[in-house]
């Protein structure tokens, strides 16, 4: 039977500083539902921030960590889920979590991301010299695949967060 879309989880997905955490607590509010960070949830786990977690056991294993819990999301429970960038980097991720929400996207310019991360510093792969540079690389190479799994996009460049939680709302029909 299929499963109609107001009660799925909604996924929010799209690159760091794009504003999955901030639309994605929005819209618990408004829709009152259940709201989950995996990167806040992978560190109250592990006791760690994701900082330490790249530094003492490396990007692979917080790879690992982060599919392990992309697998405990597979089912419809009318959450708000909001992903890490790097979802996109393996496709069972994104086959769990498909199986239970709609994948909303969240689409934002480089210039954005990089105003938004400006004075960040808990992004672990954007320590580097040229922040802005290293926004673009990323973006260019993921951006394929942001698109390729979205099925809702969402370009949040110039819009405020009520703006978007109004149309995630719309578009989703939930
Ligand atoms: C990452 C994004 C981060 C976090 C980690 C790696 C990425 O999440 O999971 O720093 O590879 O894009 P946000 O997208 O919530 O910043």
């Amino acid at each position: 039977m299929k499963i109609k879309n107001k009660d799925k989880n909604i996924v929010l997905i799209g690159f760091m500083g794009s504003g999955k955490t901030s639309v994605g607590k929005r819209l618990s509010l408004v829709l009152k539902r259940e709201f989950i960070d995996t990167d806040d949830f992978i560190e109250k786990r592990e006791g760690m921030t994701i900082n330490e977690i790249f530094k003492e056991k490396g990007e692979e294993e917080f790879r690992k960590i982060e599919r392990e819990l992309y697998k405990r999301f597979s089912t419809p429970k009318k959450k708000i889920i909001a992903t890490g960038g790097g979802v996109i980097k393996n496709s069972a991720n994104i086959a769990n979590l498909k199986k239970g929400g709609v994948i909303v996207y969240l689409k934002s310019s480089p210039e954005k991301i990089a105003q938004n991360l400006k004075f960040d510093n808990t992004r672990p792969i954007l320590q580097v010299d040229d922040k802005e540079a290293k926004i673009r690389e990323l973006l260019a190479q993921r951006e394929p695949f942001y698109n390729k799994y979205a099925e809702i996009t969402i370009d949040v460049s110039n819009y405020d967060i009520d703006h978007t939680v109004d149309k995630i709302i719309e578009l989703a029909k939930v």
